[in-house]
């Protein structure tokens, strides 16, 4: 009576039972796989939650998608916000869509004054397709007008005009806070030979004689401008985005400013600077 169940060898009961309970463990292993899997893409995609199928970099406010060829990928521009290195962040309602919007105007017309970008057409209100470029560790700063870390380090006044247009270059590494290089650092670490950095430098110049021009029928002042250029193919072209987040505009007859400054500097009304930007930018005759 006080054990009914007699075990006998061809009573399959317990085996089922043993069965039962490793399926429940193998279950449980492969789930914790799963979850720390997903971690892992978490922490290298810099805080998403989803997986994303594809996902080949998620910077502070792009990320990249690999297409199913080597020569293209997928840039989608979110509403991702920061500043100061990733100090300070916020997400901001449509700025995914209308940074997008604006760097695909420029870079068009960038194309139709023969400067080679990476752009090839935009998927939709956030997503371009790009040519998938090998990145120049060195991103190109150009200045006409002193502001920002050129006029804290150098002590001058913002929007002092300078007398010759300024172009620097920067190590691009966020942990090191993107530190300026001068040429001869940027060839003895290999980066780019000298030969390279004329054609970076001549072609940087080209494209702030047509930014400064196009922004100036738009009754805007072109301050200052960030560019990263690839490799493709051999050749250097223009890639990454030129918008309110990378460069530096002011209304021409006010002085406001309609640009990421607005963020940095707590000025309000980020997105609607950057609407104006592409208002303009649409009446432009030049477009
Ligand atoms: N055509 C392209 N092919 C490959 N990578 C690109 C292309 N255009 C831009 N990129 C890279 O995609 C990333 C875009 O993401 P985002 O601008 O958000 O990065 P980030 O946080 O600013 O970091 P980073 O310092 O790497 O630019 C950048 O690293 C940029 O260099
Ligand atoms: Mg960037």
């Amino acid at each position: 009576m006080l054990c009914r169940y007699k075990f006998a060898w061809d009573d399959e009961r317990p085996f089922l039972f043993l069965k039962l309970l490793m399926s429940l463990m193998l279950t449980h292993s492969a789930v914790k796989r799963r979850i720390s899997s997903e971690k892992r893409l978490k922490l290298e995609a810099g805080g998403g939650f989803r997986m994303e199928k594809g996902l080949l970099y998620r910077g502070k406010s792009k990320s990249v998608y690999a297409e199913d060829d080597d020569y293209t990928c997928i840039l989608e521009y979110r509403d991702s916000t920061t500043a100061g290195n990733g100090a300070k962040k916020a997400e901001l309602d449509g700025k995914g869509a209308l940074n997008a919007e604006i760097s695909s105007v420029l870079y068009q017309y960038l194309e139709q004054n023969g400067i080679e970008t990476h752009f090839i057409k935009k998927l939709d209100d956030t997503r371009i397709l790009a040519k998938k470029v090998d990145i120049i560790n060195v991103e190109v700063i150009v200045r006409n007008i002193a502001a920002g870390s050129f006029s804290k380090k150098y002590g001058v006044p913002e929007g002092r005009p300078l007398k010759n247009t300024v172009v620097e270059f920067s190590l691009k590494s966020d942990q090191l806070g993107d530190p300026m290089m001068n040429e001869s650092q940027v060839t003895a670490l290999g980066i780019a030979s000298q030969e390279e950095l004329e054609v970076l430098k001549k072609t940087a110049l080209r494209i702030n004689t047509l930014l400064a021009s196009l922004f100036d029928e738009c009754g805007m002042v072109l301050v200052d401008f960030k560019l990263e250029f690839g490799i493709y193919d051999g050749r250097f072209i223009l890639a990454d985005e030129i918008s309110p987040d990378s460069c530096r505009f002011w209304d021409k007859a006010t002085g406001s400013k309609l640009d990421k400054d607005r963020f940095r500097q707590d000025l309000g009304d980020v997105i609607g600077a950057y609407r104006e930007v592409l208002r303009r930018l649409r009446n432009a005759q030049q477009l």
